[in-house]
């Protein structure tokens, strides 16, 4: 890779993964977006030119059986999934170009022609191939893998998904099942042939390419290795352990139409990455990449074309397979640039080991950790703390995360500032001493901008933690320098006058460096430091020795997180009841003796308490609590319901659930709309609306009694 210290502008193409529209991020997809995040807003710091773009990865049978769980048209899912995703984008000050969707027309027509290249090879490396599947009758479609059930055929466990047993361990095939079934409807699946199309993996073409790729690419190590494992023989040898790709389904499928396939679509893993190119292309043919960067006059085409152009993606290593072999073949066999690098990521864990991945939601709600009103850039600044270049998981521990937060971040950097400033506007209006134009090495501006290039080497690199451990090394050594001057003794001296001035000066001026140094991970911090010392933003990595004159008045820049918080956030989103049986019955008495009289198993049952699911929920505007929640009741039509827990709920999060409410509440007319009953939520004296949820099983209009 190109070292940072190279003068040439670099022209950097780079991406995350498409998250799937179908539902709001997960904990892992912000720790991805923020890695990706540093490294592109350092990258702009060198001057370079990024084209950082993402897009909603909005096709395949999940999302359409989803909507249609739903009473949704998969297009009215991704739109409202899609909304969700921005807004976190946003609240987590991702700086991504354009964001786009691969349900789009630019995808259709590069995920259309990258086929027909494929295809047109002489020989073709696409094949034609009829198949056994399993079928699901009732429904009328093939069925993915994922939707077929039935009893181990080693133990004989009930239940057992398709392809490995939870009883026993053993691995299979979903064929191999006893007494499969459909877990869409039921039914006992058929075994249906239906023609395939296939990506020749297998050819010797294309596994050369492979080698070769892989060979020519500095890919990590854990990378490299894993897809040696993979490719396996050597196409010289003429062997290899890949597989052919089946790359079509059958309709109905929510996805790209295969040209001169009738009834056959694109299996959404290949679309999707094709989505990277469509969002660049509508980068371009918006003209948006021209108006951040007048030089860039280029169609997509050429700039891609280009082969000084960089390309780099940003994946877990959940899905390294298909960005090291499908991905780069794809490209490559199109006629096309083949990826610069592939950066990829461990998962994030508790620090108690439990898995906090986009597939399994478990750990902290990012939704929730905005609407408590934590601030994105503590977790940005944790996350880069602990991130380096390897495939390593991460671990997300509470009492650190608080710790690095208040001890380091606020306590050792941003101290620095909150101490030194107010001298010298006291004593000096603001004006910073000239006599460190250029500083002694040994002062702690000359130890701070000393650190500039190990700092932007690690940046490159990946290396954040080690960025992060640097700063703050530094940092201790400002607090230390500081504490001998003893500033606050030299302001009672006139004669010490131009001491505390020097003094103050050197400690802002390396404050200052430290603050370049930190833009990557805190931009919003690092604007209001901008401010204070009247530079312009965005900074600009080669002013990091530009000496300070003046500070504006010091205004308050990153407050300590409060521990109590964490407890919140950490909170099960649908906590359990937590008294003991006792105490609950003692609770219950009290309350009724204190204001509610009993009422008769007859006043109870003229309440018409069903199940309902959140067919819909959206913010009404206008209205501080309240969000319009649809519902389905199980009646053939949909109702309206207003609830006041638009504070604790984010609307894309509830779509889809199932809650009790009240159906036979007189429709009350609001200033919103007509509110035709109630959603049941659990509350105390302190702060919280838990939404109620029945156990799994219950369906929309079944009676709560
Ligand atoms: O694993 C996922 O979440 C996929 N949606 C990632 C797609 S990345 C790219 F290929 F689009
Ligand atoms: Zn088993």
């Amino acid at each position: 890779m190109p070292s940072p210290a190279a003068s040439a502008t670099r022209k950097l193409f780079v991406t995350t993964a498409l998250p799937y529209a179908n539902g709001p991020f997960h904990i892992g997809h912000i720790m991805e977006y923020i890695q990706a995040d540093i490294w592109v807003r350092f990258q702009r710091m060198q001057g370079h030119q990024v084209h950082f773009v993402c897009a909603d990865d909005t096709h395949g049978a999940p999302i359409m059986l989803k909507a249609e769980d739903l009473g949704l048209t998969p297009e009215q899912l991704i739109a409202q999934v899609g909304a969700s995703h921005i807004d976190d984008w946003r609240r987590y000050l991702i700086s991504f170009d354009t964001t786009h969707t691969t349900h789009s027309p630019e995808n259709v027509e590069l995920a259309q022609s990258i086929y027909c290249a494929l295809r047109d090879h002489s020989p073709s490396l696409i094949d034609s191939r009829t198949i056994e599947q399993f079928y699901d009758p009732v429904k009328g479609m093939f069925l993915p893998d994922r939707y077929i059930k039935g009893a181990c055929p080693k133990c004989g466990a009930r239940d057992q998904y398709g392809d490995a047993c939870d009883a026993c361990g053993s691995t299979y095939a979903p064929t191999d099942l006893l007494e499969p079934y459909s877990t869409l409807t039921g039914a006992r699946p058929e075994l249906k042939p239906s023609e395939h199309l296939f990506f020749r993996l297998s050819d010797p073409r294309v596994v050369g390419f492979l080698e070769r790729w892989t060979r020519e690419t500095p890919l990590q190590p854990e990378v490299f290795n894993k897809i040696q494992e993979w490719v396996g023989g050597s196409a010289a040898a003429g062997g290899t352990k890949l597989n052919d790709w089946d790359i079509s389904r059958d309709a109905p499928y929510f996805g790209i139409p295969i040209p001169d396939a009738p009834g056959k679509f694109f299996y959404v893993w290949l679309d999707a990455p094709i989505g990277y190119l469509a969002a660049l292309k509508k980068h371009f043919d918006s003209g948006a990449a021209r108006r951040t960067y007048a030089s860039e006059t280029r169609s997509f085409e050429a700039f891609l074309a280009d082969p000084a152009v960089e390309q780099y993606h940003f994946i877990g290593k959940d899905i390294v397979y298909f960005h090291t072999l499908f991905w780069p073949a794809m490209l490559h066999f199109s006629g096309r640039k083949t990826p610069t690098n592939v950066f990829v990521h461990g998962f994030l864990v508790m620090a108690s080991g439990e898995k906090m991945s986009k597939s399994r939601g478990t750990g902290i709600s990012p939704q929730r950790y905005t609407e408590l009103g934590m601030n994105p850039e503590w977790l940005r600044y944790y996350l880069a703390a602990k991130l380096n270049d390897r495939v390593e998981d991460l671990d997300f521990n509470p009492d650190d995360f608080v710790a690095r937060v208040n001890s380091d971040l606020v306590g050792k950097y941003v101290n620095i500032a909150s101490r030194a400033a107010p001298f010298i506007q006291k004593h000096f209006g603001g004006a910073l001493s000239a006599a460190l134009v250029e500083p002694d090495p040994a002062s702690a501006t000359g130890i701070a901008r000393g650190a500039r290039d190990a700092i932007a080497a690690a940046y490159n690199g990946r290396e954040y933690g080690r960025a992060v451990r640097e700063v703050m090394r530094i940092a201790d050594r400002i607090n230390e320098r500081f504490d001998q001057a003893k500033p606050w003794e030299l302001a009672k001296d006139p004669a010490r006058r131009i001491e505390l001035h020097e003094v103050c000066s050197d400690t802002l001026n390396a404050f200052l460096a430290l603050t370049y140094y930190l833009a990557p991970i805190l931009p919003a911090t690092a604007e209001r430091v901008a401010r204070l010392f009247g530079r312009a933003w965005p900074l600009a990595w080669r002013d990091v020795d530009t000496p300070a004159t003046r500070i504006t008045p010091y205004e308050h820049l990153l407050s300590r997180i409060d521990p109590k918080l964490i407890d919140t956030l950490l909170m099960p989103e649908n906590p359990a009841p937590q008294l003991s049986p006792a105490k609950a019955e003692e609770d219950a008495e009290s309350r009724a003796d204190a204001k509610n009289p009993t009422i008769s198993i007859d006043d109870f049952t003229k309440i018409d308490l069903r199940i309902a699911r959140i067919v819909n929920a959206e913010r009404v505007d206008g209205a501080d609590k309240l969000l319009q929640l649809t519902l389905d009741v199980g009646e053939g039509r949909l109702r309206t319901v207003f609830a006041g827990i638009k504070s604790v709920y984010d609307p894309a999060q509830l779509i889809g659930r199932l809650t009790p409410m009240v159906a036979n509440l007189a429709p009350r007319k609001m200033k919103f709309g007509v509110s035709e009953g109630m959603v049941l939520a659990a509350s105390g004296d302190g702060p919280g609306i838990y939404l109620l949820a029945p156990d799994d099983g219950a369906q929309p209009g079944m009676r709560v009694k």
